[in-house]
Order: structure tokens, then C-alpha cells, then sequence
């Protein structure tokens, strides 16, 4: 299985690596089987999945399944679980006994929060004291998307606050950082200053890593980013094929005679 520490030589071998999303098993085999080393449930699974406008209302009790459907499906990957908003933010104790039951129900191998607070690196100690490992997540941060003002890009106003929040993060313990929606330049400037290897998404390609959310890269997601590159037209294939069963059902043709029983 993939360690942190396998992704921190990774670093240091200067090699990049790829990190998907996944919020059930048949992705999570397919992508554990592609060789992608981290897949995170990510909280994005309110906006891919459960019919979200974003990701603010999903709850614990909604990702602890789709965790453990991940953590069962995996034979390499490492499953990194998202804290989802409300889960984490009133403190250390918070953090901890949210995690715990993503560790204990559903297998998770790492948490993922957001942001720099003093609470939240507070929060990260704590963590990682525990021996939970966690992922830090700067720069856009969709939790507070009403506080940023929209999903924009980040950093641009005050680049060192951003480099300051990640020192910080690394002092605290994460263990890898997500740089959403950064100036390349910055994320470039970010990744060279941490130790900890940089996981980037609209953030260019100076960071160690990459992470896409998986219906925007498979072209399941009816717009997808800008920052989003569509490997596949997943949409195209579904629409076609249930098209076409709907057609085979209706003029007769399934089931045929191979296909039922005497
Ligand atoms: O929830 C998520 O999918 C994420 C990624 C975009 C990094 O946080």
C-alpha cells in the first residue's frame, strides 16, 4: 500500500504523482488497479454525488459510507478521508473524535481539512500526535467559498500570506498540501519552499502533485472547470448506451435467447 512516506521520497526523487476523487467501489477499483497511489473521498462528493449545490452540506454521516466503500476497494491506494465543514472547526478535540470514527468506521488511511487557523493548525498537531496523518488544503477552499467571496483564484493580493499558511501547515505535521485555484507561479514558489510534497488543482504544473475531481476528468460533469482537463466523455457513453438499451427493450431485441435461461 502507499505510505506518506512513499509519497514524500516521491518528492524527494522529484517524481510527480496523480490523486483522483472517488465516492464509491467501482472507481475506487479502477483507479486503485490504474496505479493513481492517493484517492480522496473528498467532501466534493456533495457537488458529484448527492445532488449539492457545493460542498458545504455534506455531513459526516453521508461520507463515512463512501469512505468505506473506497477503503474496501483498494489494494494500493492510499484513502485519504475530507473532513466535511462543521466536523473540524470548533477545535483539536473536534478534529480528533471526527477522525477517529473515520479511522475506526470506515478505513480510512488520512484526513484532509482546510485552511491555516490557529484552531486548525492546533487541530493538526492533535491529529498527527495521534498517529492520524492529514492533509493539509489551502488557496481556494470550498468550505468557506461565501467567506472568499465565490470560487476565484487565490493569493493573488498578498502571495506571502499564502506561503506563511503553508510553513505553517508543514510545522503543524500535514503530511502533503492541496493548492486549489493558485497562481502557477505562486504554487511553483510554495512547492520549492515545503519539504512536504504540493498536490495541485488549478494551481499549474510546479506542484509535486496532481489531483483532478474524477466526473470532471471522465467528462461525467455536464461543465467542468477550466482547470480540468477531460481524459474521457463518460457522459457521451452513458447517454448513448441506456439510449440504446431503452431501444433493444422496446423493439424486442433484449432479452435474446443467449441471454435467458430455459
Ligand atoms: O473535495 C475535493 O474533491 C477536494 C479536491 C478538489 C482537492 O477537496
Amino acid at each position: 500500500m502507499t505510505t506518506i512516506k512513499d509519497l514524500a521520497d516521491l518528492k524527494k526523487r522529484g517524481q510527480k504523482w496523480a490523486m483522483l476523487t472517488s465516492y464509491e467501489m467501482m472507481t475506487a477499483e479502477i483507479f486503485d488497479e490504474a496505479g493513481i497511489p492517493v484517492l480522496l473521498v473528498g467532501d466534493s462528493a456533495g457537488n458529484n454525488f448527492f445532488g449539492d449545490a457545493n460542498t458545504i452540506p455534506v455531513t459526516v454521516e453521508e461520507l463515512l459510507p463512501l469512505v468505506r466503500a473506497v477503503s474496501r476497494s483498494v489494494k494500493q491506494s492510499l484513502v485519504v478521508a475530507d473532513l466535511p465543514f462543521g466536523s473540524y472547526e470548533s477545535g483539536p478535540e473536534q478534529a480528533l473524535a471526527t477522525s477517529i470514527r473515520f479511522f475506526k468506521e470506515s478505513g480510512a488511511h488520512a484526513v484532509k481539512l482546510e485552511g491555516a487557523t490557529t484552531t486548525t493548525l492546533e487541530s493538526v498537531k492533535r491529529l498527527v500526535g495521534s498517529g492520524i496523518p492529514v492533509m493539509g488544503h489551502l488557496g481556494l477552499t470550498p468550505q468557506s467559498v461565501h467567506q472568499l467571496g465565490g470560487f476565484k483564484v487565490q493569493g493573488r493580493e498578498n502571495p506571502e500570506a499564502l506561503i506563511e499558511a503553508a510553513k505553517a501547515l508543514e510545522a503543524a505535521g500535514v503530511f502533503a498540501l492541496v493548492l486549489e485555484m493558485v497562481p502557477k507561479d505562486l504554487a511553483k514558489r510554495i512547492t520549492e519552499t515545503l519539504s512536504i510534497p504540493t498536490i495541485g488543482i488549478g494551481a499549474g504544473n510546479g506542484t509535486d502533485a496532481q489531483v483532478l475531481v474524477w466526473t470532471d476528468a471522465f467528462g461525467l460533469t455536464k461543465r467542468p472547470p477550466k482547470l480540468a482537463r477531460r481524459y474521457r466523455n463518460l457522459r457521451q457513453e452513458l447517454l448513448d448506451g441506456a439510449k440504446e438499451f431503452a431501444k433493444d427493450v422496446e423493439n424486442g431485441s433484449f432479452p435474446s435467447e443467449s441471454e435467458s435461461f430455459d
